[in-house]
């Protein structure tokens, strides 16, 4: 059977995720551009979908009617909502959906459908009714009356969330801290910054490459965007009536690293890491995954040396800890600070290679820690813990920059 949509698939659109200035017409089409396009991302809400349209299209009917189009951005989901959405075209012609088949991921979905999307207002909103959907007109009146950014927020007046628990409040919130940290001309601007619900202009954001890793795409268009003004509407995060979230502890790691790579690829700190092309949010997360090395090499050291636990003699004990330390560093540094090039090269045989490299390199490391301690508590500065710490600065950067040239090297060559 071949059912006549009113439209075909959205293109997914290729290459970086960058919003154009113009956006294009469809095919054939004989009226103009809509003023706001409406994002759902989707992953798995077959349960929801029809309702979330359905509601939407009521209340947009009713104050901007013939104005507004829904874009379903769905990854390719296993229970077919992609499908669904685009029977429901027949009936909501204002309803367009794109089917995600090689990338992935909430962030990425949203700006490819923006990318497609043709209003100047561009907004987002769940797909499974967490987020209520009146809270729209509000956000969308707060727009029109010359904000460039309305966001609704959980943590103004009319908001909240329904029924967290403790454990799910205080990550939220200590994430929230933590970016105020890291990012405070970014996410001291609202109140909710973790707010996945929300609408821009469109030229606010034209022209600037979004570069999200993980959940957070607000962070992007406030930290890369022209936005001056921002509006805050209350809401009440709502429970979630069918399906699952998809929020799992990866996260959280998405969400530090998209915070560095923010810090270090914007303001005074991008322009100077552009000039001299140093991967500074790389760096970075090699320096807290050697932090985690320290801790895996004490504890390890406490294990297998201590009195009171194996008793083993000092110098086999460190080496084994220092070992156990390497593999620690290695594994974070694969899956997270070297993710991109690792995704590249995931046989086992190329794993191992690197594991290889990157212990030869270490060893290397600890060499030249000894020689710059003894260099420098010899001839410059005659304290041993100024020494020592200058020693692990040196090291820690020969084992970055040596295992980003050699280990985590992207090999062009097929
Ligand atoms: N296309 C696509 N691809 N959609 C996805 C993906 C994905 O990989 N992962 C999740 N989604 C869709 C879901 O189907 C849902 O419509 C929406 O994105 C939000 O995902 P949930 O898994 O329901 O997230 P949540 O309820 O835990 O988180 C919400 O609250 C946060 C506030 O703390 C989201 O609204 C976040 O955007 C928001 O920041
Ligand atoms: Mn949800």
């Amino acid at each position: 059977m071949n059912i006549n949509y009113p439209h075909p698939l959205l293109l997914v659109p290729s290459g970086a995720l960058q919003i154009p200035d113009s956006p294009a017409t469809l095919p054939g089409a004989t009226t103009p551009n809509p003023l706001f396009s409406l994002v759902i991302p989707t992953y798995n809400e077959a349960a929801n979908i029809h309702k979330i349209v359905r509601i939407l299209c009521q209340i947009l009917d009713e104050s901007i009617p013939g104005e507004y189009e829904l874009i379903v951005v769905d990854d390719n989901s296993p229970d077919g909502t992609w499908e669904i959405a685009q029977k429901l075209t027949v009936e909501y012609p204002q309803l367009q959906v794109m089917r995600r088949e090689k990338e992935r991921g909430l962030s990425s979905a949203v700006i490819r459908g923006w990318q497609a999307a043709r209003g100047q207002i561009l907004g987002v909103i769940d797909g499974d009714l967490q987020h209520p959907p009146h809270v729209l007109l509000q956000l969308l009146e707060n727009i029109q009356n010359g904000a460039d950014l309305g966001v609704a927020s959980r943590h103004v007046e009319g908001g909240g969330v329904s029924s967290w628990s403790f454990i799910r409040r205080f990550l939220s919130r200590g994430a929230q801290l933590l970016g105020l940290v890291i990012l405070p001309g970014v996410l001291g601007r609202v109140s909710d910054p973790m707010s996945g619900y929300f609408m821009f202009r469109r030229e606010c954001v034209v022209g600037q490459i979004l570069n999200p890793v993980g959940y957070k795409i607000l962070l992007e268009v406030i930290g890369r965007g022209r936005v001056k003004r921002i509006a805050e509407v209350g809401y009440v995060f709502c429970e979630r009536k069918e399906g699952e979230s998809k929020v799992s502890w990866k996260q959280y790691i998405e969400y530090i690293h998209h915070l560095l790579r923010l810090r270090f690829s914007t303001g005074h700190l991008g322009k100077l890491t552009e000039k001299f092309n140093f991967p500074l949010d790389r760096f970075v997360r090699f320096g807290l995954v050697g932090l985690t090395g320290v801790f895996v090499d004490m504890v390890m050291l406490y294990l297998l040396s201590d009195p009171s636990t194996l008793g083993l003699p000092l110098t086999r004990s460190k080496i084994i800890a220092g070992e156990i330390a390497v593999f620690n560093n290695f594994l974070w540094n694969d899956a997270w600070t070297f993710a991109d090039v690792s995704m590249k090269q995931n046989e086992l045989r190329q794993r191992l290679k690197r594991f290889l490299k990157f212990n030869i390199i270490c060893l290397a490391g600890l060499v030249i820690n000894v020689m710059v301690l003894n260099l420098v508590f010899n001839f410059i500065v005659p304290n041993r813990y100024i020494a020592n710490l200058v020693a692990i600065a040196v090291a820690t950067v020969w084992n970055f920059w040596v295992n980003l040239k050699l280990s985590w090297r992207v090999t062009e060559v097929k």
